[in-house]
């Protein structure tokens, strides 16, 4: 089989690029390790930055995203019982879409069926051949049969866990990762949010948010060390942490009930460079994560599809090289800014084991220098929005 662009990856990053290039005539096929149910069962954040809104509309993938999205014009912190609002719009212009992001990967599933690009599911032992050649191929097994793929350009979409970052060779390869020394517990449960805007919370126990998916599906999440087993907290364990985080005045407000998903993620901080080999190029949680406190992991997936479908349009239309060129460079210009925007976030909202007393009076002075500097609001707001591509 040949085609123009091999896509590793059937989660956001992938389909989104697929859905992209197909609106231009961009041939590609997607590999898939898991199912798409599978896919669609992950529970993931649901904050859209405005570039990704763009990118939705311009891949013709947004008409459920801007029916049944929530537009947020700010966010709360607070930190113990204070509480102040960051307002975006005011500040930017801009607002963000509170819409989950199962909801934009099964947006991106329909539109690709509907295309009818070619999309494999359950693929194994993907191999990328050649990709510092002008003729890299994929080889791969679906039901034990082995296939191949002839390509022009591979993007490697296919996460953390994928074979892409690990084909750049090692020498070449440069990496970069903080750890955190917490996760977050989330549940969802059917009640109404608590606030209708998001509620970004520290206190002496540690950090919680207050989010939602839909005005009777709440999303909340509670930091929790490592050691500890989403088993190990009962619904009531975790509604009764998490009113302890937030000022009284909301706890008061918190509508609990049964949760039907519960877990822990760990947060990190990751990067590698460069994010091109040769024809591989790499996007989203293939190449970088962030924790999710500033709700940047598939926006950032998002700005790097971006550089790349643009790149690959202009080699496709003009001849041109310079957006692949330039890929890499670029990408890693925004992911930058973005891991700092989360690292900063998080380091203010969290509790750290072996802080200070000192450390955390830094971190209410910092909260409180906040609330009250238009200036510092108005850099937060923009990092928030997202940052332009
Ligand atoms: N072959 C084929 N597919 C693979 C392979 C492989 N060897 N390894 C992983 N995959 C698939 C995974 O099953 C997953 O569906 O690649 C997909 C990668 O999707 P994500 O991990 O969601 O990464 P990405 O598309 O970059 O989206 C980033 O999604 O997971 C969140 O937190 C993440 O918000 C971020 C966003
Ligand atoms: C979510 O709704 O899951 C969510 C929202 C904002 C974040 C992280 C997660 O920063």
């Amino acid at each position: 089989m040949k085609t123009q662009v091999a896509i590793i990856g059937g989660g956001p990053s992938g389909l989104l690029l697929a859905q992209l290039l197909h609106k231009r005539g961009i041939e590609s096929i997607v590999l898939e390790r898991k199912t798409k149910a599978y896919v669609l069962g992950r529970i993931r954040a649901g904050v859209l930055e405005r570039g990704l809104l763009e990118l939705m509309r311009e891949a013709g993938v947004s008409a459920r995203m801007d029916k049944e999205g929530y537009v947020h014009h700010g966010a709360l912190i607070s930190y113990g019982d204070e509480m102040f609002r960051l307002n975006f719009t005011e500040h930017t212009g801009h607002a963000v879409m509170v819409y989950g992001q199962t909801e934009v990967t099964r947006d991106l599933y329909a539109a690709r069926e509907q295309s009818g690009g070619p999309i494999e599911f359950n693929v194994e032992n993907v191999v990328i051949n050649d990709a510092d050649t002008d003729a890299p191929f994929v080889t791969y097994e679906v039901a034990g049969e082995s296939r191949r793929i002839d390509c022009d350009f591979v993007a490697g979409c296919d996460g953390f866990h994928g074979v892409s970052r690990q084909t750049i060779p090692p020498d070449v390869r440069r990496e970069y990762e903080k750890v955190y020394p917490f996760g977050w517990l989330g549940i969802l449960s059917e009640t109404p949010p608590v606030n209708h805007e998001l509620i970004y919370a520290t206190s002496d126990r540690g950090f919680a948010l207050c989010s939602m998916r839909n005005e009777n599906l709440s999303r909340y999440y509670i930091q929790c060390s490592l050691d500890e087993k989403a088993e190990d907290w009962t619904d009531e364990a975790f509604w009764d942490e998490l009113k302890r985080r937030i000022p009284a005045d909301q706890a008061r407000n918190l509508v609990t009930g049964p949760s039907i998903e519960k877990s822990i993620a760990p947060l990190r901080s990751f990067v590698t460079e460069p994010m091109r080999w040769g024809r591989l190029f790499l996007c989203g949680d293939a190449a970088h994560i962030v924790p999710p406190t500033g709700a940047k992991g598939l926006n950032t997936a998002a700005s790097d599809v971006n550089y790349l479908y643009r790149g690959l349009c202009a080699f496709y239309e003009t001849g041109s090289t310079d957006g692949i060129d330039s890929y890499s460079q670029t990408a890693l210009a925004r992911v930058w800014k973005v891991e700092r925007f989360s690292w900063w976030f998080s380091s203010l909202m969290h509790q750290f084991p072996d802080q200070t007393d000192f450390d955390r009076k830094m971190q209410w002075a910092e909260l409180e220098f906040l609330r009250a500097n238009d200036a510092a609001q108005q850099a937060m707001a923009e990092n928030y929005v997202g940052l332009p591509y």
